[in-house]
């Protein structure tokens, strides 16, 4: 939510910070802009409505010389999107500019104080309350810059990272964090700095991720210096990146999103390398394995995600009762954290999250550990700040994610939630060694199904072609495959914004049923499983009341095609594989038909792929 670039060394910034804010567009593209000191010390600000290439088209022909600069790309939050609201902002000499993710909650109260104080505000956003409060305090106390970045975010209240650069001072970027993320990018006498690392990889892999309430003075030619908002040295710990350019490119493909969803094969293969082993007959998940009593002792199992990552969770919860035989709750963590939550120092408390950055799961995250629960992180994004806050964990290893629909990231999530559900009750001897291995082989064969399942592509374009019109969707689905069913309506609802809802399919008839006609087509999820014969008769329901049905079957069904409209085919796996598998259509029925329609599926209005504020 919101990305911020920085640049400082013997290059030229512009393109530096222009190619990164591309990188990071998935982060927010209602506006974007850029702040470059040139060589004569003057700070240019250049910022515009819409998404990167709306700005470069706006920046030819000016002024962009400089070899220090900031940049941002905004998901507006106070403020509608507006060349006004658009970041970087500015003090009123016109000298200090900031750019800014996060949200500042008392932001009216410090406006009005600097206010009355003869300050002018030129934009409603939070962000320009802390370049004009930096400013009031330089010329109040006569000090530093850094001083002055030091005592405003004593007074500020909330969640940023910032980057502030002054053209008094041409040599210095400052930049901080509290609950939004920071990288720093040390190159051979250059440094770059960004809200993830994918605008620094291309430059060099030596990265320092900023903690919480820590500032790093980014000087040239000088090593870097972190200290905290206490004004103590912090230590700097260097770490090294291991992903590549060409994961954060479309290889080929028209959009990341299909790019992801095709990826599939090989995000699995990772996710699953070293971790089912012994033929299948193990699962080895160094988090549990290196803390088994946590998990041998745990009274109680509490998943906490937002959005795709909670119907993840809600797959992971019926696996993780079925083969650890552990109550298991699934929270929203938006909910959770104000729900005044009962939870116990014998609790695991599973955080899920691509991200890694998601404010509501990390705030989650931080209730859990006050209450002395022991905290698992299932993250996509290393080095992340769930990732670094949880007690232990296990990456899903897909990949960057960069198309806002989350894909890649969800088959990762309930891959590692099946291999964590096996390896507890490996652990507590809940299940058999057969049961273990009938699973776990099947999970070796993923990569195989999932390339098998990808065949459907053709025939899920032609079928998408003959509902691209259509207002409403139902989807359906029971047991593993209920959330799979509220995930297939996301998925569609967010990149095409046709109204779509998912139900446990024998709900329906408790209220939905009312809105089946020839207009709503029902998707249905229906592998051949203990629940098949049940999910028949709600197919015929559908039928019965002339709606249309697409089914997604096992291959070898003989029932279902003879009554749905349309039959999707997966390849045959044990029950608990099935949500892996079946989510590929789901989400090739969504890309095309919000193709079809002339959607932007990569970026759809008014997402930001890392939503950093509440
Ligand atoms: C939907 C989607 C979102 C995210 C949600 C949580 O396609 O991507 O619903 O799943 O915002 O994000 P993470 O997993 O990063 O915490």
């Amino acid at each position: 939510m919101c990305g911020i670039v920085g640049y400082i060394g013997h290059q030229e910034a512009y393109s530096i910070l222009i190619k990164g804010l591309h990188r990071l567009e998935y982060r927010g593209y209602d506006s974007a802009g850029v702040a470059i000191i040139n060589p004569d010390y003057r700070l240019n600000i250049y910022k515009h409505t819409g998404k990167v290439a709306e700005l470069e088209s706006f920046c030819r022909a000016k002024d962009i010389s400089g070899t220090i600069g900031i940049a941002h790309t905004r998901w507006a939050t106070h403020g509608e999107p507006s060349d006004i609201n658009a970041h970087p902002h500015s003090s009123t000499n016109g000298r200090i500019a900031i750019v800014h993710n996060g949200t500042i909650e008392n932001y009216s109260i410090l406006k009005q104080a600097l206010q009355q104080h003869g300050c002018e505000f030129n934009s409603q956003t939070d962000t320009e309350v802390i370049v004009k409060l930096i400013e009031y305090i330089q010329n109040e106390n006569n000090c530093t810059l850094l001083d002055a970045v030091r005592e405003a975010l004593h007074q500020i209240v909330g969640a940023y990272a910032i980057a502030v650069i002054d053209s008094d001072n041409p040599d210095t970027i400052i930049t901080a964090r509290k609950s939004s993320p920071l990288v720093i990018g040390i190159g051979e006498g250059e440094t770059f700095i960004a809200s993830d690392a994918s605008p620094i990889i291309e430059y060099t892999n030596k990265v320092v991720y900023l903690r919480d309430n820590e500032i790093a003075i980014i000087t040239r030619n000088r090593p870097l210096k972190v200290i905290t908002t206490d004004n103590e040295e912090s230590k700097i710990d260097i770490q090294t990146l291991r992903m590549s350019v060409s994961q954060l490119e479309k290889g080929g493909y028209p959009h990341f999103m299909l790019k992801e969803i095709f990826e599939q094969t090989d995000t699995i293969f990772d996710c699953i390398r070293g971790r089912v082993v012994a033929n299948g007959t193990a699962i080895k998940l160094s988090g549990v394995n290196d803390h088994p009593d946590r998990f041998i002792n745990a009274g109680r199992i509490l998943i906490v995600a937002c959005g795709t990552s909670w119907h993840a969770g809600l797959i992971g919860a019926r696996l993780i009762e079925n083969f650890a035989r552990i109550p298991t709750r699934v929270e929203y963590a938006s909910e959770f954290r104000y729900a005044n939550p009962v939870i116990r120092p014998d609790d695991v408390v599973i955080a899920i999250s691509q991200s890694g950055e998601t404010a509501d799961t990390l705030a989650a995250i931080r209730l859990a550990k006050e209450a002395g629960a022991f905290v698992y992180g299932i993250c996509n994004a290393v080095g992340s700040s769930i990732a670094r806050e949880t007690d232990t964990g296990t990456y899903i290893h897909v990949g960057p994610e960069i198309g806002v629909a989350s894909t890649k990231a969800f088959t990762g999530q309930v891959t590692v939630l099946t291999m964590l559900a096996l390896a507890i009750g490996q652990l507590k001897g809940t299940i058999s060694s057969e049961q273990i291995a009938e699973v776990g082989r099947s999970i070796l064969r993923l990569p195989d199904l999932i390339a098998e399942t990808l065949e459907l592509n053709p025939q899920i374009e032609k079928l998408s072609a003959i509902y691209t019109y259509v207002h409403n969707f139902l989807y359906l689905g029971r047991g593993y495959n209920y959330p799979n069913a509220l995930e297939g309506a996301l998925k569609l609802k967010e990149i095409s914004y046709i109204h779509a809802e998912g139900y446990p399919a024998a709900e329906m008839k408790h209220g939905p049923i009312a809105l089946i006609d020839k207009e709503m087509p029902t998707v249905v999820i229906a592998p051949d499983d203990e629940l098949h014969e049940k999910v028949i008769s709600n197919i015929q329901q559908v039928k019965a009341r002339g709606g249309s049905v697409i089914a997604i079957v096992t291959k070898g069904d003989t029932t279902i095609p003879a009554m749905a409209d349309h039959v999707l085919e997966i390849p045959r796996v044990p029950e608990a594989l099935s949500p892996i598998i079946a989510a590929i259509p789901l989400q090739l029925l969504a890309y095309h038909i919000a193709i079809m329609k002339g959607c932007n599926v990569d970026m759809p209005r008014n997402l930001a792929k890392s939503v950093t504020v509440e």
